[in-house]
């Protein structure tokens, strides 16, 4: 079909946790699932997008045609797979729960149990969003969320305007049967141009087709 609105356009999504090694047998991680960032590939990919889906690791997966998955572990490899293929892309859409910092040294040998308390030094990883942010160019359309449990309109704002995002999806565990794993969540989109829209409790697949609408109302802005 080549009517389809997003016919044309290439299309990255990340999805799902990244793992940072402590050592051999250990890692920190988040509990996202991957599946709003899933639905999302598929919402794109429905309308017509080529999809490359950045899927961090989790058992959940899609066999939608239109759609290519790039497997990766750590919030490095996402930035590297993510910013290698962003020269191609038209829409970004980061839906993944990065670390946000790792162990500032993995151990290449398991660590022994021994004192009463262990220490283990943290480092930032690097913000993938808001270096797209910083390099996009004017037909570039990045699409960011925001996970917090307190102040989140506050900080969802911040993220829209300090990684120069187009469009934000805020939402809250503070709201029962939204975020981590679920196959429900509860989104407020807040894009550049001051537009604020609430949507109630609703399937991660209907979730997507809101994000996707709202994407494809942008382009045509
Ligand atoms: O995977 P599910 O189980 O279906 O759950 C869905 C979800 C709750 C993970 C998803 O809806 C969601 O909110 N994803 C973003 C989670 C998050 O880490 O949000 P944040 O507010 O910390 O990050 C802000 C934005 O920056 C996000 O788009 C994030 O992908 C991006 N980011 C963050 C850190 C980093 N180092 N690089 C990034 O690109």
């Amino acid at each position: 079909n080549g009517n389809k609105p997003l016919n044309g356009t290439t299309a990255i999504v990340t999805a799902g946790p990244t793992i940072e090694h402590i050592d051999p047998v250990r890692y920190i991680s988040n509990h996202s699932s991957g599946k709003m960032g899933i639905a999302i590939a598929e919402a794109l990919a429905d309308a017509g997008a080529n999809v490359q889906l950045v899927l961090g690791p989790t058992s959940q997966q899609t066999s939608h045609t239109g759609i290519t998955t790039i497997k990766v572990q750590t919030a490095q490899e996402m930035f590297e797979a993510v910013t290698t293929r962003f020269p191609h892309a038209g829409i970004v859409v980061a839906a993944a729960a990065v670390a946000d910092y790792r162990p500032a040294n993995v151990a290449d040998r398991k660590i022994k149990k021994g004192e009463a308390q262990l220490h283990i030094d943290l480092e930032k990883t690097p913000d993938i969003l808001r270096s797209l942010g910083d390099s996009k160019g004017p037909q570039q359309l990045l699409v960011g969320f925001s996970l917090e449990t307190n102040n989140e309109k506050e900080y969802a704002l911040k993220k829209l305007r300090e990684k120069h995002l187009d469009l934000i999806v805020m939402n809250s565990l503070a709201d029962a049967g939204a975020g981590f794993n679920y196959d429900t969540n509860k989104v407020t989109l807040f894009d550049k141009n001051g537009q604020e829209r609430s949507f109630p409790l609703k399937s991660k697949q209907e979730v997507a087709q809101d994000i996707v609408s709202a994407i494809i109302e942008l382009q045509h802005a």
